[in-house]
């Protein structure tokens, strides 16, 4: 077994929340989530009309990336999936990736689980995988999103302007990083 497959095997133990590696019984509840309005409207509109084929080729991509580590959210106080987070494009050499996340399960927004995922996540970047640098887009109107990185630590660098079309208008889109403390 390669590096990237032990990592990807890692289990996770955050104070709310375990992360553990997805698998594929879990497509079916993202296929759920993405077509639920209140979540699609925070991510790429990639999910759009997301069909279980597409949604197996990603998940077989997944599994067989060198630079993609996905991973299942698990509420630890009732053990139910409530949505993955992962971080992509991992530059072994550049020691640096960016970070995805979505809560599909809207019963679990505002309690915490976005923060202790992320605060689980940047450790697991920082401290075992030895990367520096974690980069995230977020759109303008995700207020709590952002609220959430800039608690994490996470400093916008960069705006792209009319990036992301919603609601037939095109919202900007912040670039945020956060670098590892070395
Ligand atoms: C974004 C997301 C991961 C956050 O996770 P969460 O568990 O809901 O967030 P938390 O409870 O950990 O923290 C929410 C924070 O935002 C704040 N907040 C909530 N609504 C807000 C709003 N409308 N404006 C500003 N801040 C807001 C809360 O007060 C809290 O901050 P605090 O801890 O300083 O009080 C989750 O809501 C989600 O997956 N949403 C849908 C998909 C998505 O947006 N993904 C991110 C794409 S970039």
């Amino acid at each position: 077994m390669g590096k990237i497959e032990l990592y990807k095997n890692t289990l996770l133990n955050g104070t709310m929340v375990s992360l553990r590696k997805i698998r594929k019984n879990d497509l079916k509840s993202c296929i759920k989530w993405f077509r639920d309005p209140d979540v699609a409207k925070f991510l790429s509109n990639s999910v759009k009309n997301m069909t279980e084929e597409r949604e197996l080729e990603w998940f077989n991509f997944i599994n067989s990336s060198g630079c993609d580590i996905v991973f299942a959210i698990i509420s630890k106080c009732d053990g139910q999936y409530i949505g993955n987070c992962g971080l992509h494009k991992i530059d072994w050499k550049e020691k640096r990736c960016e970070f995805g996340i979505f809560i599909g399960n809207k019963k679990y927004w505002n309690k915490g689980y976005g923060t202790d995922t992320l605060k689980t996540v940047i450790d697991f970047a920082f401290f075992s995988l030895g990367l520096e640098k974690i980069k995230l887009l977020v759109y303008e109107y995700n207020h709590r999103a952002i609220k959430v990185y800039e608690n994490c630590g996470f400093a916008p660098v960069d705006k792209l302007k009319n990036y992301h079309l919603y609601n037939n208008i095109y919202w900007d889109t912040y670039v945020m990083e956060k670098n590892a403390i070395i």
